[in-house]
């Protein structure tokens, strides 16, 4: 991904936080994904009264995806309110390892943008052979 790639995800990614239903952490979230046709999909968080329902952003910007058809991904931006980076959650590791094994994820936090790669964060990921 060229940096002007990488720099219109994070915008996208800070758009759909602003989407975000957090009224009881308070934390907001925001995910766009590109697919490997160039296409972004947007997520957010959104928690429910039945709080153990609440849903991750990462997973709803894939989710969007796969639903409209799409198999391959290059690369997903994760921000939060936070001044810190926004890992995404084991639940999303493991949802992003499956579908999107070969995806840039880029986190962002108040001294900039940096790089992960699925098994940097998810190493000796569960895979049925
Ligand atoms: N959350 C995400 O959306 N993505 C993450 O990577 C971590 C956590 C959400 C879930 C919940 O709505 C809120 O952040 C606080 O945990």
């Amino acid at each position: 991904m060229n940096p002007s790639d990488i720099d219109r995800l994070v915008r996208e990614a800070k758009g759909a936080k602003n989407n975000a239903i957090a009224p009881y952490s308070k934390f907001t979230v925001g995910a766009a994904i590109m697919t490997g046709k160039g296409n972004i999909y947007h997520g957010c968080n959104i928690e429910n009264h039945s709080l153990m329902l609440s849903s991750c952003a990462e997973r709803a910007a894939l989710i969007n995806a796969l639903v409209d058809g799409e198999r391959k991904f290059k690369a997903i931006a994760i921000v939060s309110g936070d001044k810190g980076y926004c890992f995404p959650c084991g639940a999303c590791r493991q949802m992003l390892a499956e579908f999107a094994p070969e995806i840039d994820i880029y986190l962002t936090s108040g001294k900039g943008i940096e790089k992960f790669t699925i098994s940097e964060l998810l190493p000796h990921q569960f895979k049925k052979k």
